[in-house]
């Protein structure tokens, strides 16, 4: 007989769900979302059992909606993510995030050497997309990082 699906992760008043994310890559979400300091409840899920992703982490975030922009930047670290806004229990709006072409201000340059992090200045990275990997692109010292080689961010 089969079990009666029931949530790992209980339902949210309203808010934000962001689910679908690539298993390992919640906690730089809470990061880039700087979720550390929201005032309200924040749920997290990780590596949960998903029909199409193996394992996935999840994150519900109450009394928060997500900006599409703001999500977007989601896409950097988890492409497939995808967005759902809770209002009174109901889901009220789905998106999936796009990856933007380039993203200010978010990510702290990993070259220690570069401008940005020896003047007062924004970042600025140009996103690539290639086989099924993220680079992103410093405009200013022009060297390029996996997604998986930033761990510093200005959020
Ligand atoms: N959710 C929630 N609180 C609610 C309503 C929904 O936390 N009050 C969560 C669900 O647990 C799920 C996500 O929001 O993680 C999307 O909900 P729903 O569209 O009902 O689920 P699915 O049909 O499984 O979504 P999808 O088709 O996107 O996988
Ligand atoms: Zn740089």
């Amino acid at each position: 007989m089969q079990e009666p699906k029931k949530l790992l992760v209980s339902a949210i008043n309203s808010g934000t769900v962001i689910d679908h994310i690539q298993a390992g890559m919640a906690t730089k979400l809470l990061q880039v979302l700087n979720l550390g300091t929201h005032k309200k409840i924040v749920t997290l899920g990780l590596n949960l059992p998903s029909k199409n992703m193996g394992l996935k982490d999840l994150i519900k975030i109450e009394d928060k909606e997500l900006t599409e922009q703001e999500a977007n930047k989601i896409a950097i670290f988890s492409p497939q993510a995808s967005i759902n806004i809770i209002n009174n229990y109901e889901v009220t709006k789905k998106f999936n995030v796009t990856l933007p072409e380039t993203v200010q201000s978010l990510i702290i340059c990993p070259n220690p050497k570069c401008i940005t992090n020896n003047e007062n200045m924004d970042s600025d990275f140009k996103v690539q997309h290639v086989n099924n990997q993220i680079k992103l692109q410093c405009k200013y010292c022009e060297k390029i990082f996996l997604q998986s080689d930033i761990n510093d961010y200005r959020a």
